[in-house]
């Protein structure tokens, strides 16, 4: 018996596993570099808004290593790198927008040299400062937004309030995150015969294409963008990793030579932007279960200077303030709150986490007034099935799992036996507190734009039977091209040795989305196997005449075409092919089904499908110091039918540290009077550590399948995983109410670092 090949739903190691800890993976930064290749460095604006009067180039120009400045007026083209509104300007040009905006770019031979003589910014820019709104509280009392607030709503949302049995209000902020990628923002301009080539570390090729297309001046053909991988993304190189391809490309057109720009960690925090922070108020009214009946809500949102992807963020926001809950009646409204900041941007989730925050805010809040187990409040609200299932943007939930996989880590996880356990440990530990919480999720699967659901992919078959895969997706950790050439192997019947995935590159696969949404696989999977799926149905086709078969007699499995009672060596096949003049590669295709979506309205089917999970953490809060350990974490996540369960526990995993660093120790300071970011290294800045990792973590995939046709009936995994850590917020709010008897809310804000934590204490303690 040959043994079976079919990598489809192995956990397969990822395809670069053994190039990342052997450190031979190669990044942008690790490319040999070509002769004459001179590094740029940003000056950056040392105010956060002003009139930008002068730059005293000669100054510049004199310091040593210098060969050129770029400013605003080297820009031959448009100088804006907005991925929606036009409203970004690559350099500064008239005014400065935030302490951090880039304003020229030095260029030298010497890397250092270049960081030395930017670092004069301040001496060398005449800036008249003017007065600038420094926070989102104060840009919304002044209406200042970036894009027309929005609103999503369904039913009487008034009149569901006023009729309640019993009404609440509250409030609760909620911090930004700073991506922290390991490989920071990079772009490697190189001027060609009639353009520029540029190796961008970037989750969006085709938007760098059209950026520096648009600076240039030139045709999009004229531009090629590749990436074959970025050590980490996570949302911040979707946009912002425009300004950083712009100013290379334009440099490198300007002086015809090669030019890199890679910012440092502390450049990178102060140009781009992150996580959006939200700021929630909510009015609502639920009945003696808990169950809500009505939610006015507000959500304020800090968007930074421009609009960037904000106005997408809060559209998700508000499409993931159910999360799993039914809500009768319900009006929300956003705002994209224009600072004097760094333009916020997407973050693994774009806003789902931070709308979905809140509903679970609420919840907790109604339990605790009630004397209920926030568990039983948060089952009573749960979606329906076939009853009480129409999102508050109208799409009916057709695959919820939510009872059933709730149901089974209540169970795994002793959820009610150790809520008795943590009660009588309370009762007789005055300082340690311990706290529990279950929080499930509910995340949508799709762009909100429907047209950016759509694929392409480029299927190479040799003939010596290996096969060469390129698709529009980007590689950022996630196991994307690990995936897709696991499914294309299983179309064609091969061994995964034999299939390989190359570089992004838009002059292979044209006009691709951005790597995002989680729907890397789901897009890129299918246009990969649509490809293959060609290849194949000719490799048929020409069996089929040559052997005089019938089609459904040809078989591909095991590196073998089984042909009859025949086993044909698949590279046998293809050399026959290749003879008889079969075209042996093909493009691909995919265009996700069943979308719709009315942006004024906020109604429609925006998401093909919904991903499910839960987690139960518990945690031990020293009321003294306002430290907390998390003792033990369960989570049970829905992948649908894994395409590669080793991958999808990792992101799972990750998604899990990442989002529980966002609530708990990842705090962003900007400096009240300057605007200027505080918390701008890992100095001041605290991401989780492997030793953050609970000491018990229990992570298991729900056994599921997609009920819509997606690739190999999976799910996708990226982002919903980063609302699990919700458990652990509410954990440690749980563990903080008990200072208190579960009497008093505590307003506990997040991040919950020790300071947020102690103060809730001393709160709960005044009563
Ligand atoms: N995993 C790793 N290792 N590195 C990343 O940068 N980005 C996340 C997620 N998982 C990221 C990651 C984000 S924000 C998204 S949208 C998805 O991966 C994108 O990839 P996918 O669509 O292929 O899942
Ligand atoms: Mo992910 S935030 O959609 O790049």
């Amino acid at each position: 018996m040959t043994p079976n090949v079919d990598p489809a739903g192995r956990p397969l190691p990822h395809e670069s596993a053994r190039l990342h800890v052997a450190g031979e993976a190669t990044y942008i930064d690790d490319q040999p570099e070509l002769a004459g290749t001179l590094h740029a460095a940003l000056g950056l604006s040392p105010v956060a808004h002003g009139r930008l009067l002068g730059i005293d180039l000669a100054a510049l120009r004199a310091l040593p290593g210098v060969v050129d400045v770029i400013t605003a007026a080297d820009i031959p083209g448009r100088n804006d790198c907005g991925a929606i509104v036009h409203d970004e300007p690559i350099l500064a040009d008239g005014e400065v927008h935030y302490l951090g905006q880039p304003v020229f770019a030095v260029l030298s031979s010497d890397r250092e040299l270049a960081r030395r003589a930017a670092a004069q910014a301040q001496a060398v820019l005449d800036i008249e400062e003017l007065p600038a709104l420094l926070t989102p509280e104060a840009a919304h009392a002044a209406r200042q937004y970036v894009v027309p607030p929005m609103r999503m709503a369904r039913g009487d949302a008034d009149a569901a309030l006023s009729q309640a049995p019993h009404r609440r209000q509250g409030r609760v902020q909620l911090g930004g995150q700073e991506q922290f990628y390991l490989e920071g923002q990079i772009s490697y301009a190189i001027p060609q015969e009639g353009g520029v080539l540029v190796h961008c570390s970037t989750q969006h090729p085709s938007e760098m294409q059209h950026a520096v297309a648009h600076a240039l001046g030139l045709h999009a053909h004229q531009v090629q963008v590749t990436c074959r991988r970025m050590g980490g993304g996570f949302g911040g190189k979707e946009s912002q990793s425009a300004v950083f391809a712009c100013i290379a490309a334009v440099a490198a057109r300007k002086l015809r030579r090669p030019v890199k720009l890679r910012s440092d960690r502390d450049d990178d925090f102060m140009v781009t932007g992150r996580r959006h922070c939200f700021a929630h108020q909510w009015d609502v009214g639920h009945d003696d279960e808990g169950r809500l009946l009505g939610a006015r809500v507000e959500m304020v949102s800090r968007a930074g200077f421009s609009a960037d992807l904000s106005a997408p963020v809060m559209a998700r926001a508000l499409c993931h303030f159910d999360n799993a809950y039914w809500l009768p009646a319900v009006a929300i409204d956003g705002y994209c709150a224009r600072t004097h900041t760094q333009s916020n941007t997407a973050f693994r989730g774009f806003g789902g986490p931070q709308g979905a925050f809140a509903i679970e805010c609420i919840l907790d809040d109604i339990a605790r007034s009630l004397g209920r187990d926030a568990l039983d409040v948060r089952l009573a609200n749960l979606y329906g099935v076939g009853v009480n299932d129409v999102t508050p943007y109208g799409q009916k939930v057709e695959d919820n799992v939510l009872h059933a996989l709730i149901g089974e880590l209540v169970d795994s996880s002793g959820y009610r036996e150790r809520r008795q356990a943590i009660d009588a440990f309370n009762a007789a530990s005055p300082v340690l507190k311990k706290g529990l919480a279950l929080t499930p999720l509910k995340f949508g699967i799709s762009f909100n734009v429907v047209h950016l659901n759509q694929a392409g992919a480029l299927v190479h078959v040799y003939t010596d039977g290996s096969v060469l895969v390129n698709h529009g997706g980007t590689e950022m950790g996630q196991g994307l091209n690990t995936k897709v050439a696991q499914m294309v192997a299983h179309t064609l019947g091969l061994s995964p040795e034999r299939v390989r995935v190359t570089a992004t590159d838009t002059s292979k696969v044209a006009n691709t989305s951005a790597t995002a949404a989680s729907t890397g696989t789901d897009l890129n999977g299918k246009a990969a196997a649509d490809a293959a799926q060609q290849i194949k149905a000719r490799l048929v086709a020409h069996l089929c005449a040559r052997h005089g078969v019938p089609p459904e007699t040809v078989r591909f499995a095991n590196d073998l075409v089984h042909v009859g009672d025949q086993a044909l060596p698949f590279t046998d096949v293809v050399n026959g092919a290749y003879l008889a003049r079969v075209q042996l590669w093909s493009d691909g295709f995919y265009a996700t089904p069943k979308l719709h979506w009315d942006r004024e309205a906020m109604q429609g089917r925006p998401f093909f499908y919904f991903a499910y999970g839960a987690a139960v953490s518990e945690v031990l809060v020293d009321t003294l110091t306002g430290e907390f350990k998390l003792l033990r974490t369960d989570v049970l996540h829905d992948v649908g039918q894994s395409i590669n369960p080793a991958l999808d526990i990792g992101q799972v995993e990750g998604a899990f540290i990442q989002g529980m660093g966002w609530l708990t120790t990842e705090e962003l300071v900007w400096h009240p009077q300057s605007g200027k970011l505080l918390t701008h290294a890992p100095s001041t800045y605290k991401i989780p550590t492997a030793s953050d990792c609970p000491a018990d973590f229990r992570v298991k995939l729900f056994d599921n399948r997609n009920a819509e046709d997606t690739i190999h009936r999976s799910k996708a995994v990226g982002e919903p995983p980063l609302l699990l850590p919700f458990s652990v917020f509410f954990a440690i709010r749980d563990a903080v109410s008990a200072v208190g008897q579960h009497k008093v809310q505590p307003p506990l804000r997040a991040p919950a670092t020790a300071e947020a934590i102690l103060d809730a204490v001393e709160a709960v303690k005044a009563g």
